[in-house]
């Protein structure tokens, strides 16, 4: 399985702090913020990565993270996205490199106190599709959200005003190479943004989406001002508990 991280889109929620400065590389406790994702797939087992990002600081993530080596990968790749017309249009940037691999899609403002190397192995079990993972949330209204029945996932709603749980679909996807095709199929949502969860009720329509629900403690530390602070305050006081690099 290869690795793919976003990084583009705008960071508007966290202006004026993105005014000059990509939401990725600002400070996450001690490291930038893109250093938990990246470290994330390494340590999860992933050893070829790319990076999707826009702006004007494609260049410094190329000075910060290098050739990927000191995460352990064999190889760090980077795609540019031209504009930020959404997260599965970033995603479609990443055909070649995936080059009918299965990949691991990370959102570059998610950090996870925990490795994905369990969800990874469940994922190679199933013989297709896609798998996603859910995490309960006090704003649903903010995320992509789950809607469970008897333990079956029967739709997910993208920020939805009357959520019908509290299970967000947290910014992590596992996706086999018929990934690029839907993502083909997709028109732009009201926001004008090719949409992830477009993607993901795509597979379920296919009967090929599987969840779990994750593990330790998830933070999306791009949603606003007070989920960034209180992500920084997380990694401070617990640490995202990852083991070695291999
Ligand atoms: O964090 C989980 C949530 O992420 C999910 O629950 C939602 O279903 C999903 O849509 C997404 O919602 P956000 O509103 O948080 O997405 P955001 O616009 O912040 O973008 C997430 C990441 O994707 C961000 O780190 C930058 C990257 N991105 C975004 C866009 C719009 C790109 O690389 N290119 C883009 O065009």
């Amino acid at each position: 399985m290869k690795g793919v991280i976003l990084a583009g889109g705008t960071g508007t929620r966290l202006a004026p702090l993105t005014t000059v400065i990509n939401k990725h590389l600002l400070p996450v406790y001690n490291k930038p913020m893109i250093w938990y994702p990246l470290e994330c797939l390494a340590r999860s087992g992933i050893e070829e990565v790319l990076l999707v990002t826009g702006g004007n600081n494609a260049g410094d993530f190329i000075r910060l993270l290098r050739d990927g080596k000191q995460f352990g990968l064999k190889s760090l790749q980077y795609a540019y996205q031209d504009g930020a017309g959404g997260i599965a249009q970033a995603l479609g940037l990443a055909e070649e490199f995936a080059d009918g691999d299965p990949i691991a899609l990370v959102l570059g403002d998610n950090i996870l106190e925990r490795t994905i190397e369990d969800v990874i192995q469940d994922y190679h079990e199933q013989p297709s599709g896609a798998k996603i993972l859910l995490s309960p949330v006090e704003n649903p209204q903010a995320y992509g959200v789950a809607e469970i029945e008897n333990g079956q996932l029967i739709r997910i709603v993208e920020k939805p005003t009357d959520p019908k749980s509290n299970l967000a679909v947290i910014g992590i996807y596992l996706y086999d190479a018929s990934v690029f095709e839907i993502v083909k199929t997709l028109k732009p949502s009201d926001r004008g943004e090719l949409e992830i969860t477009d993607v993901n009720n795509a597979y379920l329509s296919q009967g090929k989406l599987t969840y779990a629900v994750l593990d330790g403690w998830w933070a999306d530390a791009g949603e606003d001002i007070d989920f960034y602070l209180a992500s920084c305050n997380r990694v401070a006081k617990s640490g995202a508990n990852l083991p070695p690099m291999k």
